[in-house]
């Protein structure tokens, strides 16, 4: 049978933009309608701050990082469909915690943990025929991607976003108010930002994609048209 476009040229996306912009769902949508493979890089580095924190590094790292390495030795951090595999538990939700959400960023920002998932990461897009999102993805993993995409939105949009998916996991539980989630959002970005490694930027080719007022539906439809206009070329 003949291939189609998508198969005889499987090629990278590349999706970068500050917390909580709708990357990750934009992302896993994408690559499902195009037979690719989806990598949340987000919760590669999650999960890495979820081995340290359980193994009490944390104080100790922000004196010396160097005491990472042993970890990063034999950490093993995998997909298996939607769930993410930490030395073979399933930590899909135990990364998405509070507390992993607030010292995320400090453990993103260790040069020797990105130089570990930097390898990781290119190594899974080898193949080609992935949808990676995350902070670096364009500037530095895969600068050679086919198409790069710098999603953004309103902090308060952000917020908003966020507030809904964590009271829908919460089972009636307590979520952090709209205010403190807009205020976490906001100095997550400013850390990523403002980072010495990787820091979170948008690369110049890359499309601009302001969802604040977009639907999941049309953000999704918007990378798959480039993504066809790009694959119809070849
Ligand atoms: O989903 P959310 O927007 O909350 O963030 P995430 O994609 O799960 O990423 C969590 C954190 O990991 C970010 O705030 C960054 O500090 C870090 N990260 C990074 O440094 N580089 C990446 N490629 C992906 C995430």
């Amino acid at each position: 049978m003949e291939k189609s476009p998508i198969e005889k040229k499987p090629i990278i996306v590349a999706i970068d933009g500050p917390a909580a912009s709708g990357k990750s769902t934009t992302a896993r949508i994408l690559a499902d309608k195009l037979g690719y493979i989806y990598i949340d890089t987000g919760a590669m580095y999650r999960s890495v701050t979820l081995k340290a924190l359980r193994e009490g590094l944390l104080d100790d790292l922000r004196k010396d990082e160097s005491g990472i390495s042993r970890l990063l030795r034999t950490i093993t951090i995998g997909f298996q469909g939607d769930r993410v595999i930490l030395d073979g538990e399933d930590v899909t939700e135990a990364i998405r915690e509070n507390q992993v959400s607030r010292e995320v960023s400090f453990i993103s920002s260790l040069k020797l943990v990105r130089d570990k998932l930097r390898e990781l990461q290119q190594q899974m897009g080898r193949k080609r025929g992935i949808v990676m999102d995350g902070r670096d993805i364009g500037t530095v993993i895969f600068p050679d991607a086919e198409l790069k995409i710098f999603l953004v939105a309103d902090p308060a949009e952000r917020a908003k976003r966020r507030h809904v998916e964590l009271s829908l996991k919460a089972g009636g539980a307590a979520v952090p108010s709209l205010e403190e989630l807009e205020a976490e959002i906001k100095q997550r970005d400013r850390d990523d930002e403002e980072r010495t490694h990787a820091p979170l930027k948008r690369h110049p080719d890359a499309v601009l994609l302001d969802t604040s007022n977009m639907s999941i539906d049309e953000q999704v439809n918007v990378v798959h048209d480039l993504v066809m206009k790009i694959v119809g070329q070849s």
